[in-house]
């Protein structure tokens, strides 16, 4: 295990089997996971530890499982998993409604400038009540795009609706919409429609640097960008560019590339821009239920039945 889960999790895990615990804070070196990963049975790690083809060809023809705490898994090379025949184990559903709530909190801040409110606040900057002072945009009535529309995108989308938001999106996939008045668009009008854009979709090749300088050029100047997906979805540096030029209103960003982001990174210089260090998921009930459900996939593996979530099933056609 390359970090301690929360309870019941952990438990279940040390009365299943003998387990090797990276007790730090921090993530174990990569030379640290090589050489301890060799021989084991299977393999829970967290979204921060790179788990390629050197990990999972160091750790032997013996290795039956890797769980992932969490629900994206671009952090395995999965790819790989699968031609070796080892399932791999994710964790979603259970944090859905934790990640939108958290990208709705970050929408409303950079929309309505709290950040920004709150430090003049701090640094004695409130002088009076004026008419112009930290001018936002509106949450209420504003069209909102949802890039991924798969359970965490939906989420988002029944919230908005809360707030009289219309709804678009782009997503690969057809998703049933029904009930929830949402619209499939082209990323084109979305991009050029929305006042909010929040990202929900995987880290893919196809989604690598989806927003760049040419979708942020399609965005409207008034228009908020926010990410709780994977922080390369987004070219960082134009991201930058288009928010110091204010040809976009703000963004909102829980995740980026690479993380922790440097304290020098030139998006922490900008007063609209909100950055908040992976913590969409981080409710107390939702850590540990991701806990509980990466040590069942664990279990299930080490015992070699079917792991209830599993993202390459494959693994399993033609074995009985
Ligand atoms: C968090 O980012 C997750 O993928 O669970």
């Amino acid at each position: 295990m390359t970090r301690r889960l929360l309870e019941p999790g952990l438990s279940m895990i040390t009365d299943a089997c003998r387990a090797e615990v990276w007790d730090d804070l921090l993530p174990p070196p990569q030379a640290e996971i090589l050489r301890r990963v060799r021989g084991v049975d299977g393999l829970l790690c967290l979204l921060t530890d790179r788990i390629d083809s050197g990990v999972l060809n160091a750790a032997g023809p013996g290795l039956k499982v890797i769980s992932n705490c969490a629900v994206g898994v671009d952090n395995v090379d999965v790819d790989e998993a699968t031609r070796l025949g080892i399932p791999v184990g994710n964790t979603p559903g259970v944090l859905t409604e934790a990640t939108a709530d958290h990208t709705f909190a970050l929408l409303m801040a950079a929309g309505r400038r709290i950040l920004e409110g709150s430090q003049q606040v701090h640094s004695g900057g409130w002088k009076t009540w004026s008419l112009d002072g930290l001018l936002g945009v509106d949450i209420a009535g504003a069209t909102l795009g949802i890039i991924g529309f798969g359970r965490i995108g939906q989420a988002v989308a029944r919230r908005a609706s809360g707030f009289g938001m219309r709804v678009l999106y782009t997503d690969p996939a057809s998703h049933s919409d029904d009930g929830m008045a949402a619209q499939k668009v082209t990323l084109e009008t979305l991009l050029g429609e929305a006042d909010f854009v929040s990202l929900h979709c995987p880290l893919t090749p196809e989604t690598s640097n989806l927003i760049n300088r040419r979708s942020l050029a399609l965005m409207k100047p008034t228009a908020v960008l926010v990410n709780t997906s994977r922080g390369a979805v987004i070219d960082q540096q134009a991201l930058y560019e288009a928010l110091e030029e204010k040809r976009i209103f703000a963004a909102a960003l829980d995740v980026s590339d690479p993380e922790p982001m440097p304290d020098d990174d030139p998006l922490l210089s900008l007063q609209n821009c909100l950055v908040t260090p992976h913590i969409a998921s981080a409710s107390r009930s939702t850590r540990m239920a991701m806990s509980s459900m990466a040590a069942e996939n664990l279990i299930a593996g080490l015992k070699g039945l079917p792991l209830p979530n599993c993202v390459n099933p494959q693994v399993y056609k033609g074995r009985e």
